[in-house]
């Protein structure tokens, strides 16, 4: 199947579901870099050099991605702010850069959010929509298409960056699109407030893509509804700071045949993240997401004599003090010849947001090249993003991140090969620093 082509001027929508630190990041991120006035550090799409290219091409030279200068941003929040107000709040950025970007940021604002009462009971915010599920979600369909055709947009993505939500046993409303759709009329309250935002999308024909560990996509209703609907999708949770750090320490003490006993995780956090992750029910959707990595890369059921019984703990703590610029330690025991016991201690101060966003701006190019190439459902491919990948058709997921990297590097192949001839260069990649 073949890439549709694009042409300069088309316009794609970016629906952002939260406005918080990271999607404020990712829209400041953006206009700094098309306006010349930073660099895209950390994005695949803007930085990858083709492998074998005589001329050395970026990605985005080579596939007919979407121009960052044409995106456009909408998002929804529970919070009135504007991406600038957001912005200032997270501290994620310099008061400098967000004060050249003010007048920009503050035209984004956001719509009132859907909610349900149990993960609504963990925030404060009231910007939120009236109604029954149902009712919301037609109230949400209104808003897409108001803003595609306000805007002129040829194609939209939404991106889910909202808090993370409770884990709930699900019934018969999750079996079905014809159940789940009962399940909104009826009101039921284990459909949360992603998978109807995921729903409504589906439904439009808009790709999703989920960067929190929320259970969502992964419902068999919403699932089956994307291949249907011939929806790409993908997610969840992006792989950034600890998990990402592990997932390429892992990969190497298997590479060299070294066992491994215990590997003690620790988080400090102090972002509004953060703050939802203080509650236990929450916490427990993100530890899980977090701990399901160094099963699948060690796979102590081939390597008992390395890796059975090993202790993998993963602790995440609210501390306001930290804002947005997490610190994670890991203490990794681990034994080599003739069984003599060693350690690794990392101690990583990283920027989450800052490792987040260049990984939603990859997905969004991304999943709308996906899209228009006709490839549906979950992408597998787009693992290489992720803490737990989604799989479609019951394949395993990979989480080491070579690997990640070389299906990714396949699928790239692919669109390559499925594109229309190359166009001249598109995005300014340096920019004083
Ligand atoms: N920041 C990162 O680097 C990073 C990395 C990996 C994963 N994530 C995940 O991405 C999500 C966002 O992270 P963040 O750091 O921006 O958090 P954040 O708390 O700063 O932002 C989340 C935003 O979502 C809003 N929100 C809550 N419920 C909503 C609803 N029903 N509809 C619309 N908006 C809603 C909140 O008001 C808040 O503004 C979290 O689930 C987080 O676990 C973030």
């Amino acid at each position: 199947m073949a890439v549709s082509s694009e042409s300069p001027q088309e316009r794609i929508g970016v629906m952002l579901v939260g406005l918080g630190a990271l999607a404020s990041t990712l829209v400041a991120g953006v206009e700094a870099i098309v306006r010349g006035k930073a660099r895209p550090i950390g994005s695949l799409t803007q930085l990858y050099r083709c492998n074998g290219d005589a001329n050395n091409a970026l990605l985005n030279e080579v596939l007919p991605m979407a121009r960052l200068q044409n995106l456009e941003f909408a998002a929804w929040d529970i919070f009135p702010d504007s991406a600038y107000q957001s912005a200032v709040k997270a501290a994620v950025l310099k008061p400098d850069i967000l004060e050249s970007l003010r007048s920009r940021l503050e035209e984004l604002k956001p719509f009132k959010a859907v909610v349900d009462d149990k993960n609504s009971r963990l925030l404060t915010g009231r910007h939120v929509k009236s109604g029954t599920r149902l009712e919301q979600s037609q109230e949400l369909e209104r808003e897409i298409l108001a803003f595609k055709e306000a805007r002129g947009l040829k194609r939209m993505v939404l991106v889910l960056c909202n808090s993370t939500e409770i884990t709930q046993l699900m019934g018969e409303e999750a079996e079905s699109i014809q159940n789940f759709e009962n399940g909104l009329k009826n009101n039921i309250d284990t459909i949360s407030a992603s998978m109807i935002y995921a729903y409504v999308a589906i439904k439009l024909g808009m790709p999703v893509i989920n960067c929190t560990p929320s259970q969502c996509l992964e419902v068999p209703a919403l699932a089956r509804f994307a291949e249907e609907k011939g929806v790409p999708v993908s997610g969840k949770d992006l792989k950034t700071g600890q998990t990402l750090l592990k997932t390429i320490l892992a990969p190497g003490i298997k590479a060299r045949y070294l066992g491994l006993t215990g590997w003690y995780s620790t988080n400090i956090l102090g972002n509004r993240d953060g703050e939802v992750l203080d509650d236990p029910d929450a916490s427990k959707t993100k530890i899980n997401s977090k701990l399901s990595v160094l099963e699948s890369i060690l796979e102590p059921e081939r390597h008992p004599e390395l890796y059975r019984g090993f202790y993998h703990k993963v602790k995440i703590d609210y501390y306001p003090p930290r804002g947005d610029n997490k610190e994670a330690w890991d203490n990794v025991d681990i034994f080599g010849w003739m069984d003599y016991p060693m350690q690794i201690k990392v101690n990583f101060l990283c920027r989450d947001s800052i490792l987040a966003a260049p990984l939603v701006l990859d997905l969004v190019l991304l999943i709308d090249l996906a899209a228009r190439t006709g490839w549906k459902g979950v992408q597998n491919w787009l693992g290489f993003f992720f803490k737990s990948p989604l799989q479609s058709h019951q394949t395993k997921p990979i989480h080491d991140l070579f690997q990640q990297h070389g299906k990714l590097e396949e699928a790239l192949k692919l669109l390559r090969k499925a594109s229309p001839p190359a166009t001249p260069k598109r995005v300014a990649v340096a920019a004083s620093h």
